[in-house]
């Protein structure tokens, strides 16, 4: 089955493949928000529909959660799983949208055209591209050049709750020789990438109570302990000046980046001013005697994601709060064990609280780093086709990001997963005005059908 009509095809139907994107984006599936449960089921059933239409026996399988979405076809050439997420991060803060997050066009800006819309660029659009490679082949062939099961996830952005138990439940169902996960980038929006290492992630929330009601800060001021003030000293004690986490027991687990790949990210010539210079930013943030490539790459991180406490509306209030809170996560990386680093900060707060302040803890997910293996043949066989399609030598590289679902598929299933993706570091991915470029859905749908190519044809 050759390649070329197939690609023809995808140039020839981009605006119709448009459209079902636009569809698709129009739905306002919000995971981590109660309010848009219906929406996450019509996105699923969608997503069912336009496979079921392709000949794929596909379905909308509840969990105790968001459905996931999974789908059969049969093909000749190995057996290749797709994984990406139909679900979207929240839209907040709303005014700062040019347009309705799930009202979504084609714009056209400076640097060409983009898809604007929550869930462009994270993941529907990535997860699209894959869609319609395959209906290209289809439409070309009538059939597909690898045995597929497709496998849509609607909690990715809510930490994925549901996942492991639909795995365990649904192994022999899911089984196949290799996984491939579109929801990463290109290296500096314009490098094909091939991820091969992600970190991890931790999360963790700490509340501070103190008087048992709000007081009055005139009144109580001086003799009441505020927990907003212990809040703001452990919080400041999390990093030294150096940029280290003072966490004890921390970096266990944390290796040394092998110089075979820091030569090869070195040779990557990483534009460090323009990446922070892009946002506004010139002196890297992190571990001092790490360059920030490695500090997103290869090095751990603990950052404070939100801070609650006293009065933060309009105006003024002399109070003194009852409570404080803060939402810490961490980046993981190598061998860091995210319990045994949840336990160490639980004691190394504890350890910081004066007589009458307290501490609860809540928990939001804890999944390690993962690492690939790239001696599988799909790797060779990826990197060549996207270096042909794209224009540049494709690259190994790693993600700041955390995809945990890439070490569920190897500890639960034994797969391998490829990660690749066509988004770009100015898609203000989880921010207002998310976008994906024009050339991220083309290029990737393009992509996509000379990766089942060359992986049905090794
Ligand atoms: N698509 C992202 C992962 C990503 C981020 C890839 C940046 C490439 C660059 C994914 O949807 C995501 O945001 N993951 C979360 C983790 C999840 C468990 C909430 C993350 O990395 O914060
Ligand atoms: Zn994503």
């Amino acid at each position: 089955m050759s390649l070329d009509p197939v690609l023809d095809r995808i140039d020839a139907d981009l605006d119709a493949a448009l459209d079902r994107l636009l569809a698709l984006l129009r739905i306002p599936s919000i995971s981590t928000d109660p309010a848009y449960k219906d929406a996450c089921q019509t996105a699923a059933e969608w997503l069912a529909d336009d496979l079921k239409s392709l000949g794929i026996d596909a379905a909308v399988r509840p969990t105790t959660g968001h459905p996931m979405v999974v789908g059969h076809i049969d093909g000749p050439g190995p057996h290749v799983l797709f994984y990406g997420h139909y679900d979207v991060q929240p839209v907040d803060p709303l005014d700062l949208w040019d347009r309705d997050p799930f009202d979504p066009a084609i714009e056209d800006t400076p640097d060409g055209k983009v898809i604007r819309a929550r869930g462009s660029s994270d993941d529907k659009g990535q997860l699209m591209t894959f869609v319609e490679a395959c209906r290209a082949w289809k439409a070309v062939h009538g059939s597909l050049p690898c045995k597929i099961t497709f496998f849509f996830e609607g909690e990715e952005e809510s930490g994925s709750p549901s996942l492991i138990p639909f795995l365990e439940e649904n192994a022999e169902e899911l089984k196949a020789d290799l996984v491939l996960i579109c929801d990463t980038g290109l290296f500096e929006s314009r490098v094909p990438a091939i991820v091969t290492r992600l970190r991890g992630l931790l999360g963790e929330e700490i509340t501070l109570t103190g008087p048992n009601k709000d007081l009055h800060s005139g009144m109580f001021g001086g003799a009441a302990m505020n927990p907003i003030r212990v809040l703001s000293s452990i919080l400041a004690n999390l990093h030294g000046p150096d940029g280290t986490i003072q966490v004890p027991h921390f970096y266990d687990g944390v290796p040394e980046l092998e110089p075979p790949i820091k030569a090869q990210w070195d040779a990557l010539g990483f534009d460090h001013a323009r990446f922070l210079g892009d946002v506004g930013l010139s002196d890297p943030a992190g571990e001092s005697q790490h360059t920030a490539l490695e500090m997103i790459w290869s090095r751990p991180t603990a950052e404070i994601n939100g801070i609650i406490g006293g009065y933060t509306g309009d105006g003024f209030k002399t109070v003194l709060p009852s409570q404080a809170s803060a939402k810490i996560s961490f980046r993981l990386v190598g061998q860091q064990d995210p319990h045994e680093i949840r336990k160490h900060f639980r004691a190394w707060v504890e350890a910081q609280l004066p007589p009458d302040v307290s501490v609860r803890f809540d928990e939001h997910g804890a999944s390690p780093a993962g690492q690939m293996e790239t001696d599988h043949p799909a790797f060779e066989a990826a990197r060549a086709v996207l270096s042909a399609e794209w224009g540049e030598e494709a690259a190994f590289t790693g993600c700041g990001g955390s995809i945990p679902i890439a070490g569920y598929f190897k500890t639960i299933l034994g797969m391998e997963s490829m990660l690749v993706g066509w988004g770009k570091d100015d898609d203000q991915i989880h921010s207002p005005n998310e976008k994906y470029d024009l050339e991220s859905f083309h290029k990737g749908t393009r992509s996509w059908a000379r990766i089942l190519d060359a992986i049905a044809t090794r």
